[in-house]
């Protein structure tokens, strides 16, 4: 019988590109995927943006874009990550589509009818000159335990403290700088302490292969109260107050849903979207009772895919998933933590533009993986070695060691024979296809790339033993060396099909080499059989350790900066102080009548008077992104009369020198602390 599994990897926040951590998921659900569509199964690959929050609606307005096209943008740099490291999905799509939009307001309308929403006033903190409610990741200030300073309102960097960000000492916004006031506001709550949901979380988490034994126990402590009945789920705020990127919650004017809510949601979105595509209808697809529903994540994000995703499905009377498979993370070099946002380390389109191989950390990353949520290390010595003398020395060498002399002597015709030797060596190959098989499913990659190595030694011993290059120059044992090496080939064919899940590429190459169709792995069960295969080319190289140095070595100091412009003529420190550089406010900007490049900026340096100042940024602001921020003024710039009045100084902005083939116009904004007046050094 034909599975259908619907497959989905974690949506990946549309505020910056892929790291190293995105490829690993990316890549340990591919090579799943692409080991079921070689079963014959009908899956279904999905991912999209995760578009919406606070975060991204900051980050885009610094970008001086509107959260659209920010994500929009985003985006599009998404494909060359994908389509180099051979992620096949299916379709990309954003939470911010229609399809989530429609989506997320049927699961909460349904929620409510079930009488699972409740409104409860809760108070916040709310900066009162960007007139919003601001993350926890948005209030800083000193830790109430050990007062180290600029620490993040939800947890300390310097003691690992975590608390509430009312708890913070002289706490300020990291958007303005401004103390923040507790301020009160209704919330909306998805009352997951009902006893109905307790109930259903139970059963759900305990049903058997659902989880993985250690996400099933850490998830327990979770939702279970302790004898004192002290403990267990609370209700989940699912609501944001305006200004907010997202979706509306509906009968709730300024009100949204909490990114978290509408984000697991566009799972369906992007499946509906794709069944849009290809004319299937969505909602028959996911009623019927065969489809597998399947998410790989990461560690951190099991909270949100156990409890409140299952829940949310199950109480809108939808179906719920029926794995979730949850990985460890990836580190690089030793540990070095992986920052979420930033992705440090291993910088996978610097890896692909320094020409490594996609497919060798495919591999890599495979190898390394497992069933359980340990986190992988990539090591640049063992990842030579891994390349060079498993996948390169053992796999790739039976072919290069066979194909020459077939090509040269037998004109690229396979023997029918084969000898007892060589069908016994072809036998134990082809009965480890369900073990192997086996570990695909079970996502044991890691011993499955083992146990196809252990076949390739095998056939490599076979190949020692019978030394075709000492067959070649023996009188009358043609017939013999034919079948050593069309053996060798057979078993060649036989490994590729263990490994094309973790390497397509390669296998397509081969499939064209062998002549023969897109390998399935019920291939492996029928020989090949006798005919003329094509010409040898080189299918893979080894690892060059230079190369590898090359990729986590800085950048070299560019002579031509990335803005395109050559540098200046070095100056003296006294020529840089000639220019008096303060911190000033705008206090006001405003469109200039009859100009279609400048804004008028009404400025104070801390000088008791106001100054005038035009600025040729109006391509790139509106007059209200610009008003109350700080920015940098040359104070001291002779007043320069201008068609429109007299300007008292300029404003920095960072620009490309070719504006007009990299449009943008980016304002310079100081740290939070910086007060008009000060001086610029
Ligand atoms: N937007 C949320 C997920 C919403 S799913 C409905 C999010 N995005 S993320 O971009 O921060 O992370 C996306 C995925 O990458 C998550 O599964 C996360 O665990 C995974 N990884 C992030 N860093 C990682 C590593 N260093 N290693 C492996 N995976 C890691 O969370
Ligand atoms: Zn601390």
């Amino acid at each position: 019988m034909t599975r259908k599994l619907f497959v989905t990897t974690a949506l990946p926040y549309a505020n910056a590109n892929f790291h190293i951590g995105h490829i690993m998921e990316y890549t340990q659900a591919d090579v799943w995927v692409r080991f079921q569509r070689m079963m014959g199964q009908e899956v279904h690959f999905v991912c999209a943006d995760d578009a919406h929050g606070a975060p991204i609606m900051i980050a885009a307005e610094k970008a001086g874009k509107t959260p659209q096209q920010f994500v929009a943008d985003i985006a599009s740099g998404r494909k060359p990550y994908l389509d180099g490291f051979h992620i096949s999905f299916d379709n990309w799509h954003s939470t911010d589509g229609a399809e989530n939009h429609e989506l997320s307001k049927d699961v909460y309308r349904a929620l409510r009818r079930q009488e699972l929403i409740d409104v409860k006033a809760i108070e916040q903190f709310f900066d009162p000159e960007k007139s919003m409610f601001l993350p926890d990741r948005f209030i800083k200030g000193e830790c109430p335990k050990c007062g180290a300073k600029d620490q993040y309102g939800d947890s300390c960097e310097v003691c690992g403290a975590v608390y509430a960000p009312t708890e913070v000492k002289n706490p300020y916004s990291v958007l303005t700088g401004a103390t923040p006031i507790l301020k009160s506001s209704e919330h909306y709550f998805f009352k997951l302490s009902d006893p109905r949901c307790i109930a259903f979380l139970e059963e759900w988490t305990q049903s058997p292969g659902r989880l993985q034994p250690e996400v099933f126990n850490k998830i327990k402590e979770w939702f279970t109260k302790d004898e004192e009945g002290k403990g267990g789920l609370g209700d989940w705020d699912i609501s944001r107050d305006a200004p907010y990127f997202g979706i509306e919650i509906p009968d709730a004017p300024g009100k949204y849903f909490y990114v978290w809510l509408d984000a697991p949601i566009g799972y369906l979105a992007s499946l509906k979207n794709y069944f849009g595509k290809i004319g299937r209808d969505f909602d028959a697809f996911l009623a019927d009772p065969e489809v597998e529903q399947v998410h790989f994540i990461g560690k951190d994000i099991t909270y949100f895919h156990t409890l409140f995703w299952p829940a949310m499905l199950h109480f809108s009377g939808r179906k719920t998933p029926d794995h979730v498979f949850v990985h460890g993370f990836m580190t690089v070099n030793n540990g070095e933590k992986m920052s979420k946002s930033r992705g440090t380390g291993l910088d996978p389109m610097k890896y692909l533009g320094l020409g490594l191989n996609a497919e060798w950390l495919r591999y890599y990353i495979a190898a390394k993986l497992n069933a359980k949520v340990e986190d992988i290390d990539f090591n640049p010595e063992d990842f030579v070695a891994r390349i060079n003398s498993d996948l390169v020395g053992k796999y790739i060498n039976i072919a290069s060691r066979a194909a020459g002399f077939l090509s040269k002597r037998f004109d690229n015709h396979l023997s029918g024979d084969l000898g007892v030797e060589g069908r016994s060596l072809l036998d134990a190959l082809r009965a480890q296809a369900e073990v192997i098989a086996e570990l695909y499913e079970e996502r044991e990659f890691g011993k499955a790339l083992r146990e196809t190595m252990l076949l390739a030694d095998k056939v490599n011993e076979y190949v020692d033993q019978n030394k075709p290059w000492e067959l070649a120059k023996k009188e009358g044992m043609d017939a013999v060396l034919h079948d050593v090496c069309s053996v060798c080939i057979e078993a060649f064919r036989l490994l590729t099909i263990y490994l094309k899940p973790v390497l397509p590429a390669l296998a397509a190459k081969v499939e064209h080499f062998l002549r023969v169709a897109p390998l399935q792995f019920a291939d492996a069960a029928r020989a090949m059989g006798p005919h003329q295969i094509g010409a040898y080319e080189h299918l893979m190289q080894r690892v060059d350790a230079k190369m590898v140095e090359a990729l986590f070595e800085a950048p070299p100091a560019p002579k031509v900066v990335p803005g395109g412009e050559d540098l200046a003529p070095e100056i003296k420190i006294d020529d840089f102080s000639k220019v008096d550089l303060r911190i000033a406010k705008i206090v006001k900007a405003e469109h200039v009548e009859g100009s279609d490049k400048l804004l008028r900026l009404t400025l104070d340096a801390g000088e008791g008077r106001l100054r005038n100042v035009f600025s040729g940024i109006k391509s790139a602001y509106q007059p209200e992104q610009l008003e109350g921020k700080l920015t940098v003024m040359v104070a001291n710039l002779a007043p320069r009369k201008m068609k429109f009045g007299i300007s008292e100084g300029m404003v920095l902005a960072a620009s490309h020198a070719d504006e007009k083939a990299n449009p943008g116009i980016f304002v310079l904004e100081p740290f939070p602390g910086a007060q008009p007046g000060m001086r610029v050094r």
